[in-house]
């Protein structure tokens, strides 16, 4: 038993710690001195030592790093955690506020909230009670890491909320940019470089790096630090809008970046983007641009998010930064589709702490219009993770010496001409059984993007590939242990672990199976929506050109990209060997869908939202959405000045829905 003053005791001198490092920290403004701060500490760490059941999850003692982990476990959030849009330049403000005041069918005046964008990495934290439990990386937005330990070791991550234990929220989820500032960057590498150690390209890198320490102790060493800058639900806090929030969360003791500005309208957006930029250099850790968020919560409600980011929020990024160098070769390089991709090879050159040695040269076309010779100076740049790019040859550097870049006529890879369809920048090998497009399609099906089967990363596919095991996609899920076990490099262990993700992969979402086929211009995003509408791998397989358009954000070129993958018989002899190897697709998210099976059809105007926004909703709840009357419409919300449709629906005997029974419908009244 512990003496009820030794609980005591420990309780105080955590919260004592727990304060002084927020005073450290948070605030940057101590209010005792070091000694001091590592007398109680010390005090602390003793009582725990001689009484092992005083240690809570919110002690400070946590925060110098527990035992390692033998893996990270898997974290699903509660709410995705989406990514943002990105917008280059003023112009795209004020069509930012164009696409809001559309879908909001409104000419108030909005306010937004300007905030830098940190450049380091987004965590979840979760907070249960004030005492913070479970804290994860985004992962996929879906699903993350485990990373609670890793995460207790940053300083200004409170353990336990600040203030009034009975005002807490039972469950507060929030989310932030751990980051590692300027010093700790240079500090880290300088160490690594003296232990001999491969150095860290940037902070960001060096950051993810430190978090995704299965040692927590290796993760405390590295002074991380946090921002917060969103709740996961909105409704878990009684703020009516971000600035408020950020109130709010200051309050309970986060730290809050103090360069956070309300803008009443594009004008100030655009001042105040001028200057964080004007900050930037001066700032004591990175950032890559500015993030523009609607301040209004109710209005950020009804705005919503799309499969990839919030509408109510855009980065603004910062212009991308340039060096010179040479380029001292090229390579073409065949891609997924066959398109060929010349890439130059550059004289290693630092361009803000990463090192390019490669750029791309993205078509013949753009190489011409460049006027790109091999041996040229080039002004080079890299704007965030995109891949580095060539901007222009510096003519006056020139010595005559340079060569023109020829463009291979027959694939670099496999030999076979090489075509360029008329009107289109793309050179592609078009032969369909090319080595290189069937290692990138092997490559990309399994990658993280893709399946995400783990063990199996670019080198292992190619292998599987030499060593004949695998040819095509079936192949995979036919792979035998003993087969991977006897592979150079491997074990039994890792050719266990592949056949177990291979089994576990076989399970799969539509959306992920559509997102891993790598067909043109379905990329994860188009292949939610696809799933979204279709919910089912034969629908998706049988539906019509029409049917195709009729899905929100489908073109024509997906449209038809879809259609002609499904046409080939390859494919669906491919699809039959996959059904048959056990490949399952499981049912869409559950989730409320009390519209399920109903088809809307909208016609004339609505008063009290947009059209874009109505349907949004429906589609949220379950429902299709088409744009022409046909059988399959059950319902057909009427607005104001409804025309023709409403005319021939009523004749067909079609259910109309008046506004106000639509908005009963959806739950708005
Ligand atoms: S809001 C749903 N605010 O940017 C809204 N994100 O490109 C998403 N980021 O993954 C986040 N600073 O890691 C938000 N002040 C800020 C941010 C910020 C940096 C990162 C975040 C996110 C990425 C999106």
């Amino acid at each position: 038993m512990i003496p009820d003053e030794i609980r005591e005791q420990a309780r105080k001198l955590r919260d004592r710690i727990n304060y002084h490092s927020y005073r450290y920290y948070v605030l940057d403004d101590p209010v005792i001195a070091d000694g001091e701060y590592d007398r109680l500490f010390r005090r602390l760490l003793e009582l725990e030592r001689q009484y092992p059941e005083l240690v809570t999850p919110d002690s400070p003692s946590r925060r110098v790093g527990g035992r390692p982990l033998a893996r990270f476990e898997e974290v699903r959030h509660a709410y995705p955690m989406l990514s943002l849009d990105n917008i280059f330049d003023v112009a795209e403000v004020f069509e930012f506020e164009e696409k809001l005041r559309r879908y909001l069918k409104s000419s108030a005046p909005i306010v937004y909230i300007a905030e830098p964008k940190m450049d380091g990495l987004a965590v979840e934290l979760m907070y249960e009670d004030g005492i913070f439990t479970v804290g994860s990386t985004r992962g996929d937005g879906l699903v993350g890491e485990n990373i609670t330990p890793q995460l207790k070791t940053v300083q200004d991550i409170p353990l336990k909320l600040q203030g009034d234990e009975k005002t807490f929220p039972t469950q507060l989820i929030v989310r932030g940019e751990v980051y590692l500032d300027r010093a700790g960057f240079v500090k880290l590498n300088r160490q690594r470089e003296e232990s001999g150690e491969p150095l860290f390209a940037n902070p960001r890198n060096a950051a993810a790096g430190s978090l995704r320490q299965l040692d927590p102790k290796v993760t405390a060493a590295r002074s991380l630090r946090f921002f917060v800058y969103a709740v996961a639900d909105t409704d878990t806090v009684a703020c009516s809008c971000q600035s408020e929030l950020f109130t709010l969360l200051a309050v309970l003791g986060f730290a809050v970046n103090p360069h956070i500005k309300l803008c009443s309208g594009p004008a100030e957006v655009e001042a105040r983007y001028h200057h964080l930029l004007a900050l930037r250099e001066g700032l004591p850790y990175e950032i890559d641009g500015m993030v523009i968020k609607v301040d209004d919560f109710s209005l950020q409600k009804r705005l919503g998010n799309t499969a990839r980011a919030p509408r109510w929020a855009v980065a603004w990024k910062f212009p991308a930064v340039q060096a010179t160098t040479r380029i001292e070769g090229v390579d073409f390089q065949v891609g997924r589709t066959g398109a060929v991709t010349p890439v130059a090879l550059l004289h290693p050159v630092n361009v803000e702490g990463v090192v390019v040695r490669r750029a791309t040269l993205h078509n013949q076309d753009e190489i011409e219009r460049k006027d790109l010779r091999i041996g040229d100076t080039v002004l080079i740049q890299r704007a965030g993770d995109v891949i580095p790019e060539v901007v222009k040859p510096i003519v006056e550097k020139r010595t005559g010496r340079e060569k023109p870049i020829v463009f291979p006529t027959t694939c670099p890879v496999c030999g076979h001409p090489l075509v360029r369809p008329g009107g289109e920048a793309v050179t592609r090998c078009v032969n369909p059984h090319c080595p290189a497009q069937r290692l990138r399609s092997l490559i990309y099906f399994a990658a993280k993007s893709g399946m995400d089967i783990e063990g199996l990363g670019k080198k292992a596919v190619q292998q599987l590939i030499d060593k004949g095991l695998v040819r095509d996609i079936p192949d995979f899920f036919r792979l035998k242990k003993d087969d991977l076990a006897r592979l150079p490099g491997w074990g039994e262990k890792s050719a266990e672990n592949v056949v177990a993700a291979l089994a576990k992969a076989k399970q799969t979402t539509l959306a992920r199976f559509l997102g891993a086929l790598g067909i043109r211009y379905v990329g994860e995003v188009t292949a939610e929506l696809v799933a979204g509408h279709f919910k089912s791998l034969e629908a998706v397989m049988k539906a019509s050109r029409e049917e195709l358009l009729a899905v929100e954000g489908i073109g024509e070129q997906v449209a038809d990209s879809l259609l002609d993958y499904f046409a080939d018989p390859s494919t669906r002899n491919m699809i039959e060997q996959l059904l048959a190897e056990g490949l399952t697709i499981l049912p869409p998210a559950m989730g409320e869908q009390p519209l399920a099976g109903r088809v809307f059809l909208f016609t004339g105007t609505l008063k009290s939202m947009g059209r874009n926004e109505a349907k949004q909703i429906v589609k949220e709840l379950g429902a299709q959405v088409v744009s022409g009357l046909s059988k399959r419409v059950t319902d057909l919300v009427a607005g104001e000045k409804a025309g023709g449709k409403l005319k021939k629906a009523k004749e067909r005997g079609i259910y109309v829905v008046s506004e106000d029974e639509f908005l009963k419908i959806i739950g708005r009244t």
